[in-house]
């Protein structure tokens, strides 16, 4: 099989993407662990262990078990990440701070942590979560945008800096997710089938992508089979950020 033989690391292995990219790693022949806040619901085949991404102390010994117990570490996909909504002048410097904390310095500490073990590695790729708000304006959405922009701008500035280490890094940058994410945000909203409505006819599939699909395109990345690919930015977004269907009337520019 594709996996067999590696071991792979995914963070916020609890929950919507992260789960289903573990288990097609594992369903792929990989061994996986999940890191999460909550690791309780995670079952066998995979590996859930507690750990905070915001923490370094608890991300780096999450990381060193995962490791330990594996008996190494090839594959790194970097998916813990929290959302924040509103302007610019809607968030305090704190929430700010804390969202970065975990989509950006989450990511750092965990690589940190895992770069001895992918070192040893012959195929060794690491996958971060980014967002279509990393490269197209969305309303209220100024303090996540910002830090997926930071990840996107990591992720080709890792891949640079790793080459001579042969350790391959990549973004996915999804459109909206039908995840347990999406659906707290759209269970919030004062007219929910309004909002899921909205937000399906943002993209130009005209439905919202799906879990599965982000973590196949996740699992791409992270094969050996994708060994000449690195630094590579790869939109999952039902067509948002580069299509401009027309609903009706003639063509024309
Ligand atoms: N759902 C979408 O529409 C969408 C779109 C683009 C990008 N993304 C990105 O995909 C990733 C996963 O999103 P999802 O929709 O699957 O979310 P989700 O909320 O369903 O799952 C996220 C998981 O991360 C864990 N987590 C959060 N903070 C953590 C921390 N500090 N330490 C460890 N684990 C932590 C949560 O416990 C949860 O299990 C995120 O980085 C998100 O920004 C999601």
């Amino acid at each position: 099989m594709e996996y067999e033989g590696l071991r792979a690391l995914v963070t916020g292995g609890a929950s919507g993407i992260g789960l289903a990219t573990a288990r097609l790693l594992a369903e792929r022949g990989a061994a996986v662990a999940c890191l999460d806040l909550d690791p309780s619901t995670i079952s066998e085949p995979l590996l859930g262990l507690r750990a905070d991404v915001a923490d370094d102390a608890s991300a780096s010994a999450a990381v060193a078990d995962a490791g330990q117990q594996l008996g190494g570490l090839d594959i790194v996909v970097n998916n813990a990440g929290i959302g924040a909504a509103g302007p610019v002048e809607a968030n305090p410097d704190d929430e700010w701070r804390r969202v970065f904390e975990v989509n950006v310095l989450g990511i750092v500490r965990v690589t940190r942590a895992a770069m001895p073990w992918l070192r040893r590695s012959p195929h060794a790729a690491i996958v971060n979560l980014c967002s279509i708000a990393a490269t197209a304006g969305l309303p209220d959405r100024a303090l996540y945008s910002a830090s997926k922009g930071a990840v996107q701008s990591l992720t080709l500035a890792m891949a640079t800096d790793h080459l001579a280490d042969r350790i391959r890094v990549n973004c996915v940058n999804p459109g909206t997710v039908d995840t347990p994410w999406v659906r707290r945000l759209l269970d919030a909203a004062p007219d929910p089938d309004a909002e899921l409505a909205a937000l399906r006819s943002r993209q130009p599939i005209g439905r919202l992508v799906t879990a599965e699909e982000v973590a196949a395109a996740i699992c791409y990345l992270a094969s050996p089979l994708a060994a000449s690919t690195t630094g590579t930015v790869l939109a999952v977004d039902g067509g948002m950020s580069g299509l401009r269907p027309r609903k009706g009337g003639s063509d024309g520019p």
